[in-house]
């Protein structure tokens, strides 16, 4: 029993230095500042819809997206994008055609089905937002 007690008064005492020695001496690289500090909520954006589509910066930039896009899901089941933008769906959805560049592989062969490297087609075309930039941007395309 005594035995016991001096294990436990041990493991007491340790856990004791082990937490002193922590606290206060732990100097992130964000400073002092607190976590939770700083944080100001976003502002809540919308999904910007443009009808007949944005003006591209150059001739082969994948097109941004003009609609929202929050309901559509890619997995390997489905692609919902096809509902509206396959060869056979487009005309009656008043959508654009998917690129013909995306049936083609790698090794130049055509197929009827898109392409694995142009399937998941938010890896290129992305949604826009009307908000300030994040840093400037001053990219040219110089006429391309
Ligand atoms: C319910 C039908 C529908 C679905 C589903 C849909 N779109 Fe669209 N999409 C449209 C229509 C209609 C337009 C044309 C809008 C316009 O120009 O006014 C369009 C335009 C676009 C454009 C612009 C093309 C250009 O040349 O400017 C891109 C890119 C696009 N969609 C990508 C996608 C992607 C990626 C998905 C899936 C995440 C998707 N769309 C799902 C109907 C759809
Ligand atoms: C690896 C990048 C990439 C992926 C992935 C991709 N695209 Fe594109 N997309 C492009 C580029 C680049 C263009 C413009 C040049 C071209 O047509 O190839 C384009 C053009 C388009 C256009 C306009 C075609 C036109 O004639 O104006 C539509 C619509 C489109 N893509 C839809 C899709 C859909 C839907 C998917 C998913 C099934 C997808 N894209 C996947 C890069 C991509």
């Amino acid at each position: 029993m005594k035995y016991l007690n001096l294990t436990i008064i041990a493991a007491v005492f340790s856990l004791a230095t082990v937490t002193s020695a922590n606290s206060g001496d732990v100097v992130s690289l964000r400073g002092a500042n607190e976590l939770a500090k700083n944080a100001k909520m976003f502002e809540k954006t919308r999904i910007k819809s443009q009808q007949g589509g944005f003006k591209r910066s150059w001739k082969l930039q994948p097109p941004s997206i003009p609609h929202t896009i929050g309901k559509e899901r890619i997995n390997l089941e489905e692609n919902t994008c096809m509902r509206c933008h396959s060869p056979e769906k487009f005309k009656e959805e008043k959508a654009v055609k998917i690129g013909d560049s995306h049936f083609i592989a790698a090794d130049g062969s055509k197929s009827d089905k898109v392409n694995g490297r142009r399937y998941f087609c938010t890896q290129c075309h992305t949604p826009q937002k009307n908000i300030d930039p994040l840093v400037e941007n001053t990219f040219n395309s110089g006429g391309n």
